[in-house]
C-alpha cells in the first residue's frame, strides 16, 4: 500500500489570497519570517482578510532562516496563550515550517523534539486549529508537503521531522507574493525547485500518481526559471505554480542524495552556510551522473531530457544533454559550478578534506539516501563530494 497527501485545498493564480475571507473560526495566529512580508504589505493585506473573515488575530513574526528549536518553542507557547482556530503561515520555507512545529507543540504541549524525530510518528494533529501555509518562494514547497526543517543551534544539528500530520489544510499560491524576490533567491530556490522534481522523478518511491506533477513541474521550470530571475512576471507565475508541483510531487514519492549533500553541508563550513537551492544546483549534474550509472535510472533521466525537448539518440546521450542543459541553467543564474567556486572561494581545501569524511558519513545516513536510485557508501560518497567540491567528472 502506498500513501499519496495533499492540502485539502489549494488555491491558485491570480487573488488567491482572497481564498482567505472564505477561512471560518475565531482567532488565528499569523508566523511570518524577519520583515519582508511586512515591507512588501503582504502581511497588512493577510491580516486585514482575516479581520474582514470575522478572525481576532496575533502575529508571531521574527522566524529566522533556518529556524531554531528556540523560536518553534516560543512560537508554540504564544500559540497556546492565544489559542488560535487557525494558523496562517506566510514567507518562505522557513516561516512556514517553523509554524509547523509549533503547531505540533501546541496542540501536545507535553511532547519533547525527540518524540517526533522519527519520521511519521507524530500524534494526531488539528485537535485545536488548521493550517494555511502561503508561500513567498518558489522552491521550498513547505505549503504542500509532510515536512519541516528545525535546527538545534547548541548541537549543530538540523532535524528533519516528516509526518502527513503537519501537510496544511490549505495552500494559497499567490504568485503577487513571489514577484518581490530578489535576482538570487528567485534563482536559488527555482534550482531548489527543479532538484526536488527531478529527484521525486527518479525516486525508488516514485509512482504513477507523482509523476505527472514531477514531470510537468520539471517542463515549467526548464521554460520560466531563466526569465523569471529576468523578472518577467508571467514566468513568476508559472516558477511559483511549478513549485508546488514539484512539492506534491517529492512530499509523497520523497528526494535522493542531492537533497542529503545539500542538508549536511548547508551550515558545516566556517565561512558561513550555503544556500540550499545553490548548493542544490552545484550538486545536481554530479549526481545525475552517479545514479545514471545503472540503466533503469538512465532511462529515467532520458524521460526528463525529452520532455524537456532535448535531443539524443539512446539514453546516455539524453542523459549527458540534460546535465549539460542544467549547468548552462545554473551558469546562467550565476551559480557556481563547484564548492571551491563558492563565494570567492571561502570554503578553502584545508577546511573541506577536514571535514570530509564526516560530512560524508552524515549525508549517508541522511533519511533522502534511503529513496536514491542508486546506494551508496561512505567512501564513495567523499569521492562524490570531491567531485563536487573540485568540479570533476564523476567516473565511478
Ligand atoms: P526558503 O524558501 O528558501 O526556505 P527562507 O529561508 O524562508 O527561504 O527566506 C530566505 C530569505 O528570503 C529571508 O531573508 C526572507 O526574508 P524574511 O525573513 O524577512 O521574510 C526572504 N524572502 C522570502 N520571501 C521573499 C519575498 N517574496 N520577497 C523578498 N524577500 C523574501
Amino acid at each position: 500500500m502506498a500513501r499519496f497527501t495533499l492540502p485539502r485545498d489549494i488555491y491558485h493564480g491570480k487573488n488567491a489570497l482572497e481564498a482567505l475571507k472564505s477561512i471560518k473560526g475565531d482567532r488565528a495566529v499569523i508566523v511570518t519570517g524577519g520583515g519582508s512580508m511586512k515591507r512588501h504589505g503582504f502581511l497588512d493585506d493577510v491580516s486585514h482578510k482575516l479581520k474582514d473573515a470575522g478572525f481576532e488575530i496575533q502575529l508571531i513574526d521574527g522566524v529566522e532562516a533556518d529556524p531554531s528549536v528556540e523560536t518553534v518553542m516560543n512560537g508554540a507557547r504564544a500559540m497556546r496563550q492565544f489559542e488560535p482556530d487557525w494558523i496562517v503561515a506566510i514567507g518562505g520555507g522557513s516561516a512556514i515550517d517553523a509554524a509547523k512545529a509549533m503547531w505540533v507543540f501546541y496542540e501536545y504541549p507535553d511532547i519533547s523534539l525527540e518524540d517526533i524525530l522519527a519520521p511519521f510518528s507524530f500524534p494526531t494533529l488539528r485537535q485545536k486549529a488548521r493550517f494555511c501555509a502561503i508561500p513567498s518562494t518558489s522552491g521550498t514547497a513547505s505549503e504542500v508537503t509532510a515536512f519541516s526543517v528545525i535546527t538545534d543551534y547548541d548541537k549543530g544539528v538540523k532535524y528533519p521531522l516528516a509526518d502527513f500530520n503537519i501537510t496544511p489544510d490549505m495552500a494559497i499560491v499567490d504568485a503577487s507574493i513571489a514577484m518581490t524576490m530578489p535576482r538570487s533567491l528567485a534563482a536559488n530556490t527555482g534550482m531548489d525547485a527543479m532538484s526536488h522534481a527531478i529527484e521525486a522523478y527518479v525516486s525508488t518511491l516514485h509512482c504513477d500518481y507523482t509523476d505527472p506533477l514531477a514531470i510537468q513541474a520539471i517542463r515549467l521550470i526548464n521554460e520560466n526559471l531563466i526569465p523569471s530571475c529576468d523578472a518577467d512576471e508571467t514566468a513568476r507565475q508559472k516558477m511559483h505554480d511549478a513549485s508546488c508541483l514539484a512539492g506534491m510531487a517529492f512530499s509523497n514519492a520523497l528526494l535522493g542524495i542531492v537533497h542529503s549533500m545539500a542538508h549536511k553541508t548547508g551550515a558545516a563550513f566556517s565561512s558561513g552556510h550555503i544556500p540550499h537551492g545553490l548548493a542544490n544546483a552545484m550538486y545536481l549534474p554530479k549526481v545525475i551522473s552517479y545514479n545514471a550509472k545503472d540503466e533503469p535510472t538512465r532511462a529515467r533521466y532520458a524521460q526528463i531530457a525529452r520532455a524537456m525537448g532535448i535531443d539524443g539518440t539512446d539514453d546516455g546521450e539524453l542523459t549527458d544533454n540534460l546535465k549539460k542543459r542544467l549547468c548552462e541553467m545554473r551558469d546562467s543564474l550565476g551559480i557556481p559550478s563547484c564548492i571551491a567556486k563558492f563565494d570567492s572561494g571561502s570554503i578553502g581545501r584545508d577546511e573541506f578534506y577536514q571535514k570530509l569524511p564526516q560530512i560524508a558519513r552524515l549525508a549517508v545516513s541522511d533519511a533522502c539516501t534511503l529513496s536514491n536510485p542508486r546506494r551508496i557508501d561512505d567512501i564513495t560518497m567523499q569521492r562524490l563530494f570531491e567531485c563536487c567540491y573540485n568540479d570533476l567528472e564523476v567516473d565511478f
